[in-house]
């Protein structure tokens, strides 16, 4: 493992690999790194010579400083994590102003829609700030694939828009989501939760695997309500949206077509811990 704080030594390590002709496996993280991570990581090294992971808390996507300050910061173990896997991995941390220069701001980006529904209607500016990272990690980094998990369906169909839109070759893999035995998503986030949170979150799971048993069976409308009367019964977690959407659109399910793939998405509060999950119908 090697690790670069600064994108010019990092660069000219990347120039050299590609002149060699070697395929070169991106795998953006903004840190604190749970099993999800070490297994994009891993799927990463399967499919590339050289893995470059980044670790970098982007300040543009968070609509909210408190939660930009409560964001984990675990470098020490993340390269600890990472080191474990015992390969040459290079590691880049940059600082906000290595990436960003004196101005950190976003850009403005279009994507057609995808950035409007529910991340995006509650996250204001989130996509936008994602989208101007992973396009300034792609242009140092210039990677040949970039892994993204599952688990952040709507940010994986954005970047994939990304890639469109700015023409940019670099293929897009995402990968499956990891959970606890409970079910429970891995997240970052997972760490501020209690111990009797985290067993009471496993419930969004439970009930996305609900929701694919009724789906093609009852509405959307009808396993909708559903889910909200089964979230008012949970005193400790609070749903912000449940939606059915089209796999590929993200436009919200009103009549289905045999021809297209769904998926369920639910994002939920536990205290004032944000987590978000979602299952292929
Ligand atoms: O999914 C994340 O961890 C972040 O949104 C990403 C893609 C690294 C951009 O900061």
């Amino acid at each position: 493992m090697q690790v670069f704080k600064e994108k010019r030594p990092l660069i000219d390590r990347i120039e050299k690999a590609k002149s060699d002709d070697l395929i070169l496996g991106l795998v953006p993280t903004m840190g604190a790194l749970h099993e999800g991570h070490i297994s994009l990581i891993q799927t990463a090294l399967q499919q590339s010579d050289q893995v470059v992971v980044t670790i970098f808390v982007n300040p543009t996507q968070f609509d909210n400083p408190e939660d930009l300050d409560k964001y984990p910061r675990t470098l020490e173990n993340d390269l600890l994590l990472i080191s474990a896997l015992k390969k040459d991995i290079w590691v880049f941390t940059p600082s906000p102003q290595e990436l960003y220069g004196e101005n950190i701001f976003s850009e403005h980006f279009e994507f057609q829609g995808l950035e409007k529904v529910m991340e995006g209607k509650f996250r204001s500016g989130h996509f936008d700030g994602v989208g101007t990272v992973v396009k300034r990690i792609f242009d140092i980094v210039n990677p040949d694939r970039a892994f993204f998990g599952e688990k952040d369906y709507q940010q994986l169909q954005i970047i994939r828009k990304l890639t469109e839109i700015t023409a940019s070759p670099v293929e897009i893999i995402g990968c499956p989501i990891l959970r606890e035995q409970s079910g429970l998503a891995r997240s970052s986030r997972n760490e501020r939760l209690t111990s009797a949170q985290r067993n009471e979150a496993a419930f969004i799971y439970k009930t996305l695997k609900d929701v694919k048993n009724l789906f093609g069976t009852k509405s959307a409308k009808y396993i909708s309500k559903w889910v909200e009367r089964e979230f008012k019964n949970k005193k400790n977690l609070k749903l912000e949206y449940f939606e059915i959407a089209n796999e590929n659109s993200l436009e919200k399910l009103v009549v289905q077509s045999k021809n297209e793939k769904y998926r369920a998405f639910i994002a939920a509060y536990a205290d004032d811990i944000r987590l978000i999950d979602n299952i292929a119908l």
